[in-house]
């Protein structure tokens, strides 16, 4: 069984679907067979990388999860589409626990062919992101460098903290990336220092820059690093994959 990825943080817009979709290429690139999972209505995961979302979400059905999944342009990535469909996001909004561990179960069992799985969640600590991070082994945080990051961080950990007291078995902090980081900016330095200062080694050394090839490359249904493979968003975003490797 490989690393499972949660990319999570509630607040929106953070980076956490340009992560998970970039760090799921280069991992593929790099040689790891690896699964990207959309569970975000939103379903921008899927339509960045230049794929329809399903007519009813794939963990829905309860079919063989091996069914759902999508080939992409690149070598050892398979992708497991979102869906936008209200019903079924409504249904992926499990009421109880028996649902819930039912679901979990579900994702969990389509899960181990991969080196790795990365799950890209929705801007909540909903239902969903809660199942996600039961399935994972990992959390990946996301945070962009501006005044309120570090208030979002702490709920975002309670929540860590609560899943792992119930599912005990292997949820570990896989690591806070610094996202949209602008060198010219005071604001950005002080968040930097004050994060590493707090959480010390789980902040990834690689921070992502603002670089607008990386907000281009999702219109062209493409990685970051086939859009622009000079651009400085594709260098860290290959960094970020050999520190996940070096994990
Ligand atoms: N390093 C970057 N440089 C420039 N733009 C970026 C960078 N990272 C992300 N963006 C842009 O910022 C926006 C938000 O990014 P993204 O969709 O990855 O965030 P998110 O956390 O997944 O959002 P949501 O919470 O809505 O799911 C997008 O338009 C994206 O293209
Ligand atoms: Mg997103």
């Amino acid at each position: 069984m490989g690393r499972i990825l949660c990319v999570a943080n509630q607040k929106g817009g953070v980076g956490k679907t340009t992560t998970a979709v970039n760090l799921a290429v280069g991992l593929a690139k790099s040689g790891c067979r690896t699964l990207l999972v959309d569970l975000d209505p939103q379903c921008n995961a899927t339509t960045g990388l230049g794929k329809t979302p399903a007519p009813r979400h794939p963990l829905v059905v309860l079919g063989p999860l091996k069914d759902s999944l999508l080939e992409t342009a690149t070598p050892n990535l398979e992708l497991l589409p979102g869906c936008r469909t209200f019903a079924d996001v409504e249904a992926l909004s499990i009421s109880t626990e028996s649902q819930s561990a039912t679901l979990r179960q579900h994702l969990a069992s389509g899960l181990t062919a991969y080196d790795f799985v990365l799950i890209d969640c929705p801007p909540s600590l909903g239902k969903l992101t809660r199942t996600a991070l039961a399935c994972a082994t990992e959390v990946l945080m996301p945070i962009q460098c501006e005044y309120f990051a570090m208030e979002g961080l702490t709920q975002m950990i309670e929540v860590v903290r609560q899943v792992m007291e119930t599912h005990p078995a292997r949820l570990e902090f896989g690591g806070i990336l610094l996202t949209m980081y602008d060198d010219s900016l005071d604001l950005t330095h002080e968040v930097d220092a004050e994060v590493r200062d707090f959480f010390g080694d789980i902040v990834f050394r690689t921070p992502i820059p603002r670089d607008v090839a990386v907000s281009e490359a999702p219109s062209h249904g493409l990685s970051v690093m086939d859009y622009a493979p000079r651009a400085r968003g594709s260098r860290a975003y290959l960094e970020l994959c050999m520190e996940v490797l070096e994990q």
